[in-house]
């Protein structure tokens, strides 16, 4: 293996550290495996698949959320933190499933809810049920006799409105999610406490880490003020500046996260190349990564590339996105990849082509970027089959909370509810969540009971054991190129630098680490294209292509993916 400085004083960017090594694999539970036939996945299901994850090549397993919870927001609406959801399983089946990972050298990162709870958490209900309970101010809380409070966005809200008045205390409460998803008090130190003591019951048992889902948005000013001008409509950025964002979170790496040997990653929702240093940077002593939302707001309507769809996103911009990302973290921190999750469509139908023509060469021409970034790669499950979006033609498919709210929002205020079906089979969050495709049996093996949310047609070609037995699938693809990223530490630490820049059709770099050079070619459109590096490829090594017949020369193929070494 190359040798890579172990310790250079001024980059944290080379720095060697498990978490930089890593390929994370995204598990959604509700959607991966359904053992026991209710139609919902559960542990035992993803117990019954650790094989399978092992088989990938992968490192790390992000589970999304698996506490108790009444399951509004897909267990992102937390009810007790230190239990399982029933329809999961037990705490005994979490605890297998640990072992089970552990014993593969595989690790596992849990999802961290902490900006709310759910409205059920025995918190809030004390919270709610008198103004000096206890427990009060464990929430923001606005005595209607103030008048209302100043206007905040709700993320899934019929009106748009994350004040809810209740009559119980005569009082306004505050969600920057749905009404069910209170806001934590952050403020309170009471808050904090409890919050980093279930951090150490999740970590003494064993887990590696947490992706912590909007903590850029813990901290609020209190006295709630009119939005900022500065912030000019932006929720968004205002919430994710909250005044004492960066002391709570050194407070948790001081009293929770250095003490393990714990991997963090931020959803740094409204965090800008500005302001991303402040939450990673190794000096900081606050958190190891964050994955910003530019990449993935970059044109979201219709959210294809101009060359596919006219009016769709330029990749020139799309990579300019990416190489600035680079060097953000060129000297300190350290970046993150993705194109997928579950908040997400499917990467090829958003950045790739889904007509059956083109899928598997343009999801392995994705994979092919997400793997040889200089950061550490979040890949989805289902994205290495090359899974696509469903595409509903009905409101009543669709089960996420946040489609259904902003369909009753336009009913109400008069918008074009045509535009928005339309518009949603590329961005709804469902057609990221449809259940795993096994195998080519009933429910694509995901259940054998009724599918909490319809199976994609297409598990009788595109799935796991079919692409299992085919050394061509972008399965068998996705595991090559792990092999290939893990024998060369020049995927994750080397230089990057963007050639070609202003083509409009191929994405060009090169990666250089100890003398060694990678360079990897990426057509990004349906057609032929010419890229100009200025090297001969003729005679360089080829280390993986997604064509039978790699073209090996500067006129790269359909969605032609080419990792060359030297
Ligand atoms: C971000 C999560 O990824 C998403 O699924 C969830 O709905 C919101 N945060 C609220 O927790």
């Amino acid at each position: 293996m190359t040798a890579v400085t172990q310790d250079t004083t001024h980059t944290d960017s080379i720095q060697r550290k498990w978490w930089k090594e890593a390929v994370v694999y995204q598990v959604y539970p509700m959607s991966f495996k359904d053992a026991d036939g209710d139609g919902i996945g559960d542990l035992k299901g993803i117990i019954s698949k650790l094989d399978y994850i092992k088989s990938l090549g992968v490192d790390v397993v992000w589970l999304n959320p698996v506490y108790q919870s009444p399951n509004r927001d897909n267990g992102y609406d937390i009810s007790n933190y230190e239990a399982i959801m029933s329809r999961f399983g037990t705490m005994a089946d979490f605890d297998s499933l640990l072992a089970g990972l552990h014993r593969r050298g595989l690790k596992l990162v849990m999802d961290l809810v902490v900006n709310h709870t759910s409205d059920q958490h025995p918190w809030f209900v004390q919270s709610r049920s008198s103004r000096s309970n206890p427990y009060r101010n464990f929430y923001h809380w606005w005595d209607a006799e103030r008048g209302k409070p100043a206007h905040r966005y709700s993320f899934f809200d019929v009106n748009n409105e994350a004040w809810k008045y209740d009559s119980l205390t005569h009082a306004y409460y505050l969600h920057y999610f749905g009404d069910f998803q209170p806001d934590l008090n952050w403020e309170n130190p009471q808050v904090r406490d409890s919050i980093f003591q279930m951090m150490r019951f999740w970590l003494d048992k064993g887990v590696d880490g947490f992706r912590m889902d909007v903590i850029p948005f813990i901290s609020k000013d209190t006295t709630f003020p009119p939005l900022p001008p500065q912030y000019n409509g932006d929720f968004v950025k205002y919430y994710a500046n909250g005044p004492h964002l960066h002391e709570y979170l050194r407070d948790m790496n001081r009293d929770v996260l250095s003490r393990y040997d714990c991997m963090s990653v931020a959803e740094g929702i409204g965090v800008t190349t500005a302001t991303a240093h402040d939450f990673v940077d190794a000096d900081r002593h606050e958190l190891n990564m964050l994955y910003h939302f530019e990449g993935v707001s970059l044109g979201m309507v219709p959210g294809k590339f101009k060359e596919v769809q006219p009016g769709g996103v330029r990749l020139v911009d799309f990579k300019n996105l990416y190489s600035k990302w680079d060097s953000v973290f060129e000297q300190k921190g350290w970046g993150t990849v993705y194109l997928g999750n579950h908040d997400q469509p499917r990467m090829v139908t958003r950045w790739g082509n889904d007509d059956p023509q083109w899928r598997a060469l343009s999801s392995k021409m994705l994979t092919t970027f997400l793997l040889t970034m200089r950061a550490t790669p979040y890949y989805y499950a289902g994205d290495e089959l090359g899974m696509t979006n469903i595409k509903f033609n009905r409101i009543s498919d669709y089960r996420d909370v946040e489609s259904l709210n902003m369909y009753d929002h336009l009913k109400k205020t008069g918008g074009n509810l045509q535009e928005f079906l339309r518009d949603q089979k590329i961005t709804a969050r469902d057609n990221g969540r449809t259940p795993f495709q096994w195998n080519n049996s009933r429910n694509a093996g995901f259940t054998t009971g009724t599918p909490w949310l319809r199976v994609n047609p297409n598990y009788l070609t595109i799935n796991a054991e079919t692409e299992g037995k085919d050394s061509t699938s972008c399965l068998n693809y996705f595991r090559k190129l792990i092999q290939i990223r893990k024998q060369r530490l020049v995927f994750v630490y080397g230089k990057y630098t963007e050639l070609d820049k202003d083509n409009p059709s191929v994405y060009a770099y090169t990666r250089e680490l100890d003398g060694k050079t990678i360079l990897v070619l990426l057509n990004f459109t349906a057609n032929t294209a010419e890229v100009n590096v200025g090297n001969d490829l003729a005679h360089a090594s080829l280390l993986i292509d997604n064509y039978p017949h790699p073209s090996r020369t500067n006129l790269l193929q359909p969605y032609e993916a080419a990792v060359y070494e030297w």
